[in-house]
Parts: structure tokens; C-alpha cells; sequence
């Protein structure tokens, strides 16, 4: 055998609604079970006592009648009639018996059962209807006695002061008619009330729960609503008929509302300190760049100087200046790193990436004489292609920044591959976009930095201990260029292929 799954498997759920209204029913059910069954029971106890004393009183004259033995028989009748069991008083004939009344007489050993059917003639019985009848114990109350062929009865046993024994029974059909018909009535009533609990109960309870519907809807508004940057504020809320706070469902309101005050409030509050920070950063790095440029003007004056300076002043000069100009980089890209975050409008004129792509692998070439440089344009390998296809290429931006862009990803492949490595810059259209992709056969990104290869300070350790001028803000500066153009930027490092893909909706798209 297979083994039984190891958890329950999982249940759906029912609404609140319809829990209550299956409560409601299985209530109304239960009550008018309990109180069906009870009624049902107390009258059929009371009809079957009636039938049960009139079974008596009808045993009783059964019993007088046939007490007139044979000897009074004799005085009343004629003599003619003496000894003939037939002629004898017989318990059906005394006035008052009803129709369908049964008599056993057991006297002398002879066994006469009759009943008195609807026309009032005497009906013989049958043997089994007599055994069952004569098993009835002689003591003067109603006993049930099912009568094949006639149905149920309650039969009273009797001894005359002869010791013969006289059964008389009274059906009790008119009772369980009576019963079934009751019985019929209360299970349509019931049902009628099931009916209309149920829908009764069903549109109550929607419109006791509409409130929540609607809190629900609010907190499902505001849910949708892009909360994780940027200036946000949450203005949904409850509506006041909602809120009221001697209803459950009020209650559940003007707590939500309660809630999304003070998470607006905090949201307001986050964004504002991220803006001091910003500013501060941008602040503090525009401040930077004056002392620096002096820093490097002063350098350079004091080693251009026509007295000679001993060889160490002169070294440490140029360590002095190197750094200077390596800080002015950088405080460059931090203060451009916080007006992008700023979100400061970009420059948004016609910029053909595929120039920039050519401009980028010329300046490389330069940089990087021992690389491998290759530039795949489209249509390059056929001459003939049309000119459009490179008009194609052009997106809507800032020439400067997606320069920088394109020269931090080629100076990437420079710097953090070996000689020899080939790098391969291609611009394509793919679709909407405009796709650059900048792709080396080095030894590709440290494993340890892939997920955060574009946050900001994130370097390889390598690259961290050459003194290379890495600061690691390059990529990071990179995507929020791109992103600021309504891009994106990827990258799929292997050993042997990494690639990094620019993909910014093209021109025309931008433009429509
Ligand atoms: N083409 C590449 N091949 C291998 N590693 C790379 C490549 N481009 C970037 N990296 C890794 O990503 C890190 C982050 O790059 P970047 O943000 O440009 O900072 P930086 O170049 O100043 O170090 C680099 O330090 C380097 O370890
Ligand atoms: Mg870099």
C-alpha cells in the first residue's frame, strides 16, 4: 500500500458569509428536529392512549357478553338454540363495538376470531392473526400486536371468571394516518423555514459585511500603490460611515485609518531624511571640488617650477597630485550619483549610440593598446545596408552621461581583464529598444560580488588592492543613468563571457 499523504491535504476556506448562514441553517435544523421528533412523539403517545382506553372499555363489553354464558343463553333465547357455539352472545354483536374491532374468544378448547370489517359483517381470522392475538398476556391493558393483512393494533386480553379468555383489539390506523400527515406538514414547514433562513439569513449578512468589503478595498488600494521610494503619500482612507467605532466592522475601520495615518506620517519622515542625506552628500561633494582643484592647480605649479626639486619632493608631488585627481573622480561621482537619486530631470535630446559605441572603441583603443577591440554595428558586414538602420539607433537622452556610461563599461573590460582579452562592443535594435552590449572573454566578475555588482562601493578584492583608481561607483552610476532614461542595465558573467547590456527604449518610441 501506498502511505498515506503526510499532511492534511489543504481545505478550502468558507467565506465568512456563508459560515454564518450554514450556522443559521444547521440551528434551524437542529431546533426543528428536536422539536418535530418531541410533538411527533407526545401525539402519537396521546392518540395510542385514547385508542388504548377505548381498546379497554371495548374489552370490557367483550368480555360482559361473553360472560352470558350458554346457561343465560338459554333463559333468554330459545331452547332450540342451546349448545350451538354459533348462537352464543358474541363480543362483536354488543352494541358500541367499532368497525375493525378484533375478538379472540378462547372457551372450551374452541377458538372463535372475528373482526368487524367497514360493512359490519363478522370476518373469520386467520391462524397466524389468532397466535399472535392469544399471545397477548390476560392482563387488562392494551398491548401492540401487528395483524398481517390488517395492520397494528392494540389488543387488551381478558379472563372470563371461567379461566376463558377474551382478546379484543382496536387498530390503531386512524392514529398512524394522523401522525404520517402531521409528520408531512412539519417536514414542509420546515423546510419552509429552511428557506427562508437561508436567503433571509444570505442577504443579511452581505449587507451587515459590505462595510468590510469596502475597508478591504482600502487597504487593498493602498497596497498597490508603489510604496518603497520616492516621495509617497498615502491619502486613501477609510470613509467616515465606516469608521464607526460601536460597529465591529467601525472599529476594524478607524483602526486602519489609524494605521495609515501613522504609516504616511513615517513614510513623510523617511523621506525627508533621505532628501537631508542627499543633499548633504551633494553639498558636501560640490564643497569638496573647489579646495581639490586648487589642491591640484598648486601641484602642478609647484612641479613645473623652474628650480630643481630633490627627487622624493618631486615623487611625492605626483603622489600628491594623482591622488588629488583620483578624489576629484570620485567626488564627481558621488555628487552625480545624488542628483540622479534626486531624480533630477536629464538632458533628453537625440543621441545616436551607435557614434557613441564608435567614439567608445576608439577611446579604448587608445587606453588599451593591448586588448583586443572589436566593434559589430549592424549592416557593418554589408555595406549597402540603409541608412536608416543606424538612425534606428538613436534614443532620446543625455549625451554626456550615456558616454560615461559606455566608457565605464569599456573601461571595465580594460581594467579587470588580462592583456590580450577580447572585447566586443555591438548596438542593436531589438524591438522598442535600443540594446548596446559591452562583452569580454576574461576571466569574468569575482563569484563573491555577482548580486551586488551594481551597489555602490562594490569592488573585487583585486581590484580594491591595485592601486587603479577602482572606486567601485562606477556600475552603480552606470544603471541609474540607464535607469534614468527609462532603461536598463544587465550583466551575465561566466568565466571565459561576461557580458553587460544597455537596453534604453529607442527614439521613436521615446518620442510617440
Ligand atoms: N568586465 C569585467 N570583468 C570582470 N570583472 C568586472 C568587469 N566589470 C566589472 N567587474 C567587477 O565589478 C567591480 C565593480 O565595477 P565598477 O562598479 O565599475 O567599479 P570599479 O571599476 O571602480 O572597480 C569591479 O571592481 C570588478 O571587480
Ligand atoms: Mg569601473
Amino acid at each position: 500500500m501506498t502511505p498515506a499523504p503526510a499532511g492534511p491535504a489543504p481545505r478550502a476556506r468558507w467565506s465568512l458569509r456563508r459560515r454564518l448562514v450554514a450556522v443559521v441553517l444547521g440551528l434551524v435544523l437542529l431546533v426543528s428536529v428536536v422539536m418535530g421528533t418531541v410533538s411527533t412523539v407526545a401525539l402519537r403517545d396521546s392518540l395510542v392512549a385514547q385508542v388504548d382506553d377505548r381498546a379497554v372499555a371495548a374489552a370490557e363489553r367483550a368480555l360482559r357478553a361473553t360472560q352470558v354464558g350458554p346457561d343465560d343463553g338459554r333463559d333468554r333465547q330459545g331452547a332450540d338454540d342451546r349448545g350451538r357455539p354459533g348462537d352464543r352472545p358474541r363480543p362483536l354483536a354488543v352494541p358500541g363495538q367499532d368497525v375493525g374491532t378484533v375478538s379472540v374468544v378462547v372457551e372450551d378448547g374452541t377458538t372463535r376470531a372475528q373482526y368487524l370489517d367497514t360493512d359490519g359483517d363478522l370476518v373469520d381470522l386467520d391462524d397466524a392473526q389468532v397466535a399472535a392475538l392469544r399471545a397477548v398476556p390476560p392482563d387488562g391493558t392494551a398491548h401492540p400486536v401487528p395483524l398481517d393483512g390488517l395492520g397494528r393494533y392494540r389488543a387488551v386480553a381478558l379472563l372470563t371468571d371461567r379461566d376463558d379468555l377474551v382478546v379484543t383489539a382496536l387498530p390503531t390506523t386512524t392514529v398512524d394516518a394522523t401522525v404520517r400527515q402531521y409528520v408531512v406538514i412539519e417536514v414542509l414547514l420546515v423546510a419552509g423555514a429552511l428557506l427562508v433562513a437561508g436567503l433571509g439569513g444570505s442577504v443579511l449578512v452581505r449587507r451587515e459585511l459590505r462595510p468590510l468589503n469596502r475597508v478591504a478595498a482600502t487597504a487593498t488600494r493602498v497596497a498597490e500603490q508603489p510604496l518603497a521610494r520616492g516621495e509617497v503619500a498615502i491619502t486613501a482612507r477609510v470613509d467616515d460611515r465606516d469608521t464607526d467605532p460601536s460597529t465591529e466592522v467601525g472599529q476594524v475601520g478607524a483602526a486602519l485609518n489609524r494605521m495609515l495615518g501613522h504609516v504616511d506620517q513615517a513614510l513623510a519622515q523617511r523621506q525627508e531624511s533621505e532628501s537631508q542625506v542627499r543633499r548633504f552628500v551633494a553639498d558636501a561633494s560640490h564643497e569638496l571640488r573647489t579646495p581639490l582643484a586648487s589642491i591640484r592647480g598648486y601641484t602642478e605649479l609647484v612641479r613645473r617650477s623652474p628650480e630643481e626639486l630633490p627627487a622624493d619632493a618631486r615623487a611625492a608631488l605626483a603622489r600628491v597630485e594623482a591622488e588629488a585627481t583620483r578624489m576629484s573622480a570620485l567626488v564627481d561621482d558621488l555628487l552625480l550619483l545624488a542628483r540622479l537619486d534626486a531624480g533630477r530631470p536629464l538632458e533628453r535630446a537625440p543621441v545616436d549610440l551607435a557614434a557613441l559605441a564608435v567614439d567608445a572603441v576608439a577611446d579604448a583603443h587608445v587606453a588599451g593598446p593591448d586588448h583586443v577591440w572589436r566593434l559589430d554595428l549592424p549592416g557593418q558586414a554589408d555595406a549597402g545596408a540603409p541608412d536608416d538602420e543606424v538612425g534606428a539607433l538613436t534614443v532620446l537622452g543625455d549625451d554626456h552621461r550615456l558616454r560615461q556610461v559606455l566608457g565605464n563599461l569599456t573601461s571595465n573590460a580594460r581594467r579587470h581583464t588580462p592583456a590580450g582579452t577580447h572585447v566586443t562592443v555591438a548596438v542593436r535594435r531589438d524591438g522598442a529598444d535600443v540594446v548596446v552590449s559591452v562583452t569580454d572573454d576574461g576571466p569574468g566578475v569575482p563569484p563573491e560580488l555577482r548580486d551586488r555588482l551594481f551597489e555602490r562601493f562594490a569592488r573585487g578584492d583585486e581590484s580594491r588592492n591595485r592601486a587603479s583608481g577602482s572606486t567601485g561607483l562606477g556600475l552603480a552610476i552606470a544603471r541609474a543613468v540607464v535607469t534614468a532614461h527609462g532603461g536598463s542595465l544587465t550583466c551575465e558573467s561566466a568565466p571565459g563571457r561576461t557580458s553587460f547590456v544597455v537596453r534604453v527604449p529607442a527614439a521613436a518610441d521615446v518620442g510617440r
